[in-house]
C-alpha cells in the first residue's frame, strides 16, 4: 500500500524472528457471544502467551535485531504490557531492559515487569511523562529507545496478527487504538492480503486523541485521558502513525466505558475469558451499534488480560 510506513516483505520477513509461542494465535467463531451481540463473532486470542498479550510478536522482532547487532541494552516507555513484553524478549538475549511506567498502571503489570528481570522505574504522571522519561534515560545511558507504534518494529509485529488472519472468512475486524501499532500493523496485512475487509479501530470516548486526530485529519492532543482500559490511554498522537491510519483504516469509534465493562462480562460469560479492559473495545463498539454489524461477520481482537483481579472482580460482578 503507498502512502505507509509499512511494507508485506518486512512483515513476513518479521515474522521469522519471532518465538513460535507468540504466532499462529487460535481464532475461532464464538456463536454464544454472537448471540449476545446480533451479528457473527470470532475471536483472536492474544492472551494465551507468556506475556498475555499480542505486544511479544513486536518486542522479539526488535530484540532479536538488537542482539545480532551487538547491542546489550533498551528503553522503554510503557502502560505496562510493552514493558512486560520487552523484559520477556530482552531477558532471553541477555539484554539490560529498563521499563517506564506511570505509578497508576495496574500494579499487576508493574509486578510483572519486575518479576520478568526488567528495571523499572515509575513516574508520578501519566503514560506521556514515562515516555519523556524514556527519552531522558536513552540519551543519558547512549542506550536504544523503543518507542511504541513509532519505531516501525511494533508495527510489524503487531502485522503479523494480520498474516494470521488475512485467509479466513470475515467482513470486519475491530482493533483496540492506542498508540496505533496494533491497527496499523494489523490494518495494513489485511488491506494488502484481503483488501476487501474493513478494518475499525477502537478508542475508549475518555481517552480519544488519535481518534479524534484520524476524524480531523491532523494531531489532536487533549489535557487528560479518563478510562479503565489503561492499555490504549494516551494523549499525544505521533504524527507518522496517523498518516498510516489514515491510510489504512475505514474508520475510528469511541465507546464509553459502561460497555466496555458490558464487554468484558460478555466475553466471561459467553467465552469464558478473562480480558483487561483494551481488548473488550470490540465488543463494546459492537454493542454500542448493533445495527451497523447485524448480519456481518466481525472479528475481534482480543490483546491483553492483564487485569488487576480485584478491579476485574469488580467491573464483571456489579
Ligand atoms: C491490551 C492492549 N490493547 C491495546 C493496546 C493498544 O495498542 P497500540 O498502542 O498498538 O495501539 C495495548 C497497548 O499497549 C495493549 O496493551
Amino acid at each position: 500500500m503507498l502512502g505507509t510506513r509499512l511494507d508485506l516483505d518486512r512483515i513476513h520477513t518479521a515474522r521469522r524472528r519471532i518465538d513460535p509461542v507468540f504466532l499462529d494465535t487460535p481464532m475461532y467463531s464464538c456463536d454464544a457471544l454472537g448471540r449476545g451481540l446480533g451479528c457473527a463473532v470470532s475471536v483472536k486470542l492474544e492472551t494465551a502467551n507468556p506475556v498475555r498479550s499480542f505486544k511479544g510478536r513486536g518486542t522479539e522482532l526488535v530484540t532479536s535485531l538488537l542482539a545480532e547487532q551487538g547491542r546489550t541494552a533498551v528503553v522503554c516507555a510503557s502502560a505496562g504490557n510493552l514493558g512486560q513484553a520487552l523484559a520477556w524478549s530482552g531477558r532471553r538475549r541477555g539484554l539490560d531492559v529498563t521499563v517506564v511506567a506511570s505509578r497508576r498502571a495496574p500494579a499487576t503489570k508493574l509486578d510483572r515487569i519486575r518479576a520478568l528481570g526488567a528495571e523499572l522505574e515509575v513516574v508520578d504522571g501519566d503514560f506521556e511523562l514515562a515516555r519523556e522519561r524514556a527519552v531522558d534515560i536513552a540519551q543519558r545511558r547512549g542506550i536504544r529507545l523503543l518507542e511504541d507504534s513509532l519505531d516501525i518494529e511494533t508495527c510489524e509485529g503487531a502485522a503479523t496478527i494480520g498474516l494470521e488472519l488475512a485467509g479466513a472468512p470475515f467482513d470486519t475486524v475491530l482493533i483496540a487504538l492506542g498508540g496505533g501499532a496494533m491497527a496499523t500493523g494489523v490494518g495494513y496485512a489485511l488491506k494488502a492480503l484481503a483488501p476487501g475487509t474493513e478494518v475499525i479501530c477502537v478508542q475508549p470516548g475518555g481517552a480519544p486523541a488519535m481518534t479524534r486526530s484520524w476524524h480531523e485529519r491532523r494531531v489532536v492532543t487533549t489535557e487528560s485521558a479518563d478510562t479503565i482500559a489503561d492499555g490504549v490511554a494516551g494523549r499525544y498522537p505521533i504524527p507518522a502513525v496517523l498518516d498510516d491510519l489514515l491510510a489504512i483504516a475505514d474508520d475510528a469509534v469511541l465507546v464509553q466505558e459502561s460497555s466496555i465493562i458490558a464487554g468484558m462480562r460478555l466475553l466471561l460469560e459467553h467465552a469464558g475469558l478473562v480480558v483487561e479492559p483494551s481488548a473488550a473495545l470490540g465488543v463494546a463498539a459492537v454493542l454500542e451499534d448493533r445495527d451497523r454489524f447485524a448480519g456481518r461477520h466481525v472479528v475481534t481482537v482480543l490483546c491483553g488480560s492483564n487485569v488487576d483481579l480485584d478491579a476485574y472482580h469488580r467491573w464483571v460482578r456489579d
